[in-house]
């Protein structure tokens, strides 16, 4: 069986990556969060002191070459890590403080094309899913498949505060709704690979879908792709 390119973009927090995730697992294709290497650069240059008050952007273009972003399987989750010159950061880039700045990072043009760059190494060989916000349009245009998914602001805003209160971070919900109106803002207006829907992909609103019924959906046209090929 042929293996095909799959694309999932949308909003954020619309349950993307745990739908990628498991999609990948059942066609046993290799997982990319794309969001995760954005979030490991504004950890970097936060670190730095590249961004937050003073922001220094030609700065960091000039250090983006010493900076190593690597995914590495974690056997006890299963899952893959993200690790940002040699350090497990998988915990720390979904904090708030990377949340804030990050929009604004992947709104650097030097950053996405080093990013776009390495994602479409890792997929060179097809057999992947890959989640994030232009790969459908910029990264691989020619994927198979390519889903985008919506829900809305509120929602998703429930969703995500859910999952920090659950790590312990000590948020508002209007904080966190207040996080996810900014970044679709920042992220459907940059002027390099904003978030847009490709025209050749299938709209999936989640708004009122509990996770079972979206996998099922979403891996039927995913066989559906595949025994084409
Ligand atoms: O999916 P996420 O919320 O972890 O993404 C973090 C940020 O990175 C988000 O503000 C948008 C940006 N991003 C992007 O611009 N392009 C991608 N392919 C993935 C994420």
């Amino acid at each position: 069986m042929k293996k095909i390119t799959i694309a999932i973009d949308g909003y954020s927090s619309t349950g993307k990556s745990t739908i990628a995730k498991r999609l990948a697992k059942a066609l046993n294709y290799i997982y990319v969060d794309t969001g995760a290497m954005y979030r490991a650069v504004a950890l970097f240059a936060l670190d730095h002191g590249f961004v937050d008050g003073e922001d220094n952007i030609p700065e960091l273009i000039a250090h983006l070459p010493e900076m190593e972003l690597k995914f590495v399987p974690n056997p006890d989750s299963g899952k893959s890590d993200m690790y940002l010159n040699g350090q497990n950061v998988e915990e720390e880039i979904r904090t708030m403080r990377v949340s804030g700045q990050v929009s604004k990072v992947a709104a650097i043009g030097e950053v996405r094309t080093k990013l776009v760059e390495m994602q479409q190494q890792m997929g060179q060989d097809k057999g992947i899913v890959m989640d994030g916000r232009d790969i459908g349009t910029v990264v691989f245009p020619d994927a198979e498949l390519k889903l985008f998914m919506t829900a809305s602001p509120e929602i998703r805003a429930t969703r995500r505060y859910k999952e920090l209160l659950d790590k312990g971070e000590q948020v508002t919900f209007e904080e966190v709704l207040k996080n996810v109106q900014e970044r679709d803002r920042i992220d459907s207006t940059r002027s390099i690979s904003p978030l847009q829907k490709a025209k050749d992909a299938i709209e999936f609103d989640n708004s009122d879908m509990g996770l079972e019924e979206q996998f099922e959906r979403i891996y039927d046209f995913s066989q559906r792709v595949i025994a084409k090929q």
